[in-house]
């Protein structure tokens, strides 16, 4: 009898807890139904989450969108990562998000993206703290920039990579690419070279901390996001025991990275300075190396886009003295090369879409969005456009030539407004040295068909493997 009433008493707490979630669920369409874009909201809790981001090609808009842009429209309603939300796949409504950032619409990536990424890292902190950051940022990447070391330091972590090739048959390019977008990175943000052991030590935890980025969001000892929050925690010791280091002083001549800048600097806490020097590794490392995998694959099946780039390397490298180092005008004469890469970054779609909030009532256009609501801009819905690139899925770098500035619009790679990445041209001048060692120095084909898959953060299955062939003997290692 006691066992039954409990047992009802279970049930009905049940019933109600589940009525509860639909409730909750569908609260927000009695509310602000009116005038928001068509759509669906799915299942309570999980809403479309799942089906959206179901795995597809990378230079593919993915059978979600396809579906629901057909169906509802370029604009539409969703329910999302447990929020309500609207997504937009329309050149300009993406461009007004970005460009009303803080305004009418805020950063807003999901929780469990805080826990691994840390309370102060640039990505996740708003308002007068994110301006502070990215004050810095952009003051230490044009002072880095200026340094006659800058583009030194990435072609000789360029050639110190392809050397080591030199009696290969086969690479796996995407660790090829990670191994040196990490070096250029750790040397200039700490000043540290490949074979010091706290590269590798902070190497290892970094591999932990971007496998838990991308992993299901649960804090339970074991899991891949619990082993991320730990590798984050380990980097930034290590990170702090650097910074130690160096105030202590004793044997230490400055070595002109951003550490240098940042011990000088007042207006940071000290957890802020090591979730700084967190962000600029974390952003400077997969995204480049992915980039620089895109542009080998697209090249593979684009014999002609291959010919003209080592064409233009070949030209660059013939008015150069034997083990001369690539200097600025020498990149401002890889024309095509930036075609490449601009074809890359919009046919390969490394960053798929990015997480805001909306601030209050928002109108444009014919659409509503209520005030809370998710935002999410999608980047490569636009990228993949027909009706704004001709042959949207084909890699035609052609189509960049004489590009105006209006192209900012339907091109945002690397976000736009007020968060328009600070590591954007560093990723373009890595990938650009190091197609010219790469293009000058060896062919290459596929071992296999493999497709960039984005999950949403994208990934080669196989890490692309290479069958690689030298086409000169002589040495191009060289000395700074
Ligand atoms: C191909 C390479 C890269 C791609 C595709 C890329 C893409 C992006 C995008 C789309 C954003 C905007 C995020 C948002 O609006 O929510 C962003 C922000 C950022 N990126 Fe990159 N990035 C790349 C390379 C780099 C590099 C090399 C660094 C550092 C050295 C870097 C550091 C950052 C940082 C710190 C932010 C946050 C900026 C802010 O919130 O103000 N990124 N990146």
């Amino acid at each position: 009898m006691v066992l039954g009433f409990c047992l009802a008493f279970l049930g009905l707490f049940i019933a109600a807890f589940l009525l509860g979630l639909v409730f909750t669920h569908f609260l927000p369409l009695f509310f602000n139904l009116r005038d928001t874009p068509k759509g669906s909201f799915g299942w309570p809790l999980v809403g479309e989450t799942l089906s959206f981001l179901k795995p597809h090609a990378s230079n593919s808009v993915g059978t979600f969108l396809e579906d629901h842009c057909s169906r509802f429209g370029k604009v539409f309603r969703s329910h999302l990562f447990c929020s309500p939300t609207i997504v937009s796949c329309d050149q300009e409504l993406n461009n007004f998000i970005l460009q009303n950032e803080e305004k009418l619409f805020q950063c807003s990536y999901p929780k469990p993206i805080h826990g691994i990424l840390g309370q102060s890292s640039m990505l996740v902190v708003v308002g007068d703290t994110h301006k502070r950051l990215r004050s810095l940022a952009l003051t230490l990447v044009g002072t880095t920039k200026s340094k006659p070391d800058y583009l030194h330091d990435i072609e000789r972590t360029a050639l110190q990579i392809t050397d080591s090739w030199k009696d290969k048959k086969q690479v796996t390019f995407c660790d090829e690419a990670r191994k040196f977008t990490f070096n250029v990175i750790v040397k200039q943000v700490l000043g540290l070279e490949p074979e010091e052991p706290q590269t590798t030590k902070i190497l290892g935890d970094f591999l932990a901390f971007m496998k838990g980025l991308i992993s299901f969001p649960l804090y339970i000892p074991g899991t891949p996001y619990a082993r991320a929050v730990q590798a984050r925690a380990r980097i930034s010791s290590t990170v702090k025991a650097i910074v130690e280091e160096r105030r202590s002083g004793e044997n230490y001549s400055k070595k002109g990275d951003f550490l240098d800048t940042l011990l000088t600097v007042n207006t940071l806490s000290e957890d802020e300075k090591v979730s700084f020097v967190l962000d600029s590794l974390l952003g400077g490392y997969e995204t480049t190396s992915l980039l620089m995998a895109m542009a080998v694959q697209f090249l593979g099946q684009s014999p002609p886009a291959l010919a003209q780039l080592k064409l233009e390397h070949q030209n660059i490298r013939s008015c150069k003295q034997e083990k001369e180092y690539l200097n600025w005008d020498d990149y401002k004469k890889m024309e095509f090369t930036q075609q490449v890469i601009n074809e890359a970054l919009r046919c390969g779609n490394i960053v798929k879409f990015v997480h805001r909030k909306a601030l209050k009532d928002v109108r444009f256009k014919d659409y509503f969005i209520p005030s809370g609501w998710k935002v999410l801009p999608v980047f490569s819905a636009v990228h993949l456009d027909p009706s704004l690139h001709g042959s949207a899925f084909e890699f035609h770098p052609w189509r960049w030539e004489n590009q105006s500035q209006a192209t900012c619009k339907k091109f945002t790679p690397f976000g736009g407004g007020p968060r328009f990445c600070p590591g954007s041209e560093l990723a373009k001048v890595e990938t650009a040295f190091f197609l010219h060692h790469l293009v000058l120095n060896f062919r290459w084909s596929s071992e296999g068909a493999e497709h960039p898959m984005a999950y949403p953060y994208v990934e080669f299955h196989r890490g692309m493997p290479l069958n690689i062939e030298p086409i000169r003997r002589e040495t191009i290692s060289r000395t700074s």
